[in-house]
């Protein structure tokens, strides 16, 4: 695989295209904003035949996912990967890979009742799993270089914990979500508990967070990218399911806030 690589361009061009893509990321969370504002993710609730043809929940999530542990899997095995040896490289790493071995191969064996995916959706995310898994593993593998100390700097230290207390939200709140059907279940009620306490979009909350704190610890464009990009797309499935909870429950809590506590 280095040598295919190597082979298609220099390090100074592959870093160029890797800074390239980042851009393009920006440009496309700024594009998915606009949309957004017209229109709602065609998924879940929302899901719309307009999309494409179903594709089962399990399957889909399980799928599209998928590369983004096996193409860091790839870089990592198959490549130099020399900056692999390096602290801070190797920690940001890790933090990548744990997010998606759970929502790969943990997550979408747990779902409930879970509505399918259209084909557009899944082939969206899909993409974006292989661009975004390229993107982060190959700069944090092969280019990446941090101060010496860097793992001890106040962005990395308050970085990895947001990173951390993101994730366990996202995945307490997936949790929470989860046990509101039992088997065979495919509605909705009103979830309760931990962050749902203060919003509605408590696992998307958890996830910007997670995202946002590996910008700050990987101080990178490509990690600011990819949390933009999240932040944009899961803040606009909060402010839908927020107008979607206070259209169908009338009792639904008045004070909760869509996305961010007490805020917004
Ligand atoms: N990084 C990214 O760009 C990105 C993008 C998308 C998603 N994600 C993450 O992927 C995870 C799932 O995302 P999602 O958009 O599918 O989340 P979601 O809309 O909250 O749905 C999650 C699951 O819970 C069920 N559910 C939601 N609200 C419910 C309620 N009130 N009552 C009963 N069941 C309910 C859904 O069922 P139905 O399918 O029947 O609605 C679905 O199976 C989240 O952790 C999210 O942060 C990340």
């Amino acid at each position: 695989m280095e040598s295919l690589l190597s082979s298609l361009f220099s390090e100074n061009e592959e870093l160029y295209i890797l800074d390239c893509m980042a851009y393009v990321m920006v440009f496309m969370a700024a594009c998915t904003f606009v949309t957004l504002l017209f229109e709602n993710v065609p998924y879940g609730r929302y899901a719309s035949s307009r999309y494409g043809f179903p594709v089962n929940a399990k399957f889909a999530w399980f799928i599209q996912e998928l590369p983004a542990i096996l193409v860091p899997l790839c870089l990592l095995l198959w490549t130099s990967a020399a900056k692999t040896s390096l602290l801070p490289n190797q920690l940001l790493i890790a933090m990548y890979l744990c997010h998606y071995v759970q929502r790969s191969l943990i997550y979408p064996f747990l779902i409930r009742g879970g509505k399918p995916t259209p084909f557009i959706s899944f082939a969206l995310a899909f993409v974006f799993c292989i661009y975004n898994g390229y993107m982060q593993i190959r700069y944090l593998s092969h280019y990446a270089e941090y101060p010496a100390d860097w793992v001890t700097h106040p962005c990395f230290i308050t970085g990895s914990l947001l990173w951390l207390v993101g994730w366990l939200v996202n995945v307490h709140s997936d949790h929470i979500l989860r046990n509101l059907r039992k088997p065979g279940e495919t509605g909705y009620k009103i979830p309760t508990g931990g962050m749902f306490e203060y919003v509605s979009g408590a696992n998307f909350f958890g996830e910007i967070t997670e995202w946002a704190g590996f910008a700050l610890a990987g101080h990178s464009v490509h990690s600011v990218a990819f949390s933009i990009f999240t932040t944009v797309v899961l803040a606009s499935r909060a402010v839908a399911h927020h107008k979607w909870y206070l259209a169908k429950f009338e009792d639904y809590p008045k004070g909760r806030k869509a996305l961010f506590p007490f805020l917004f």
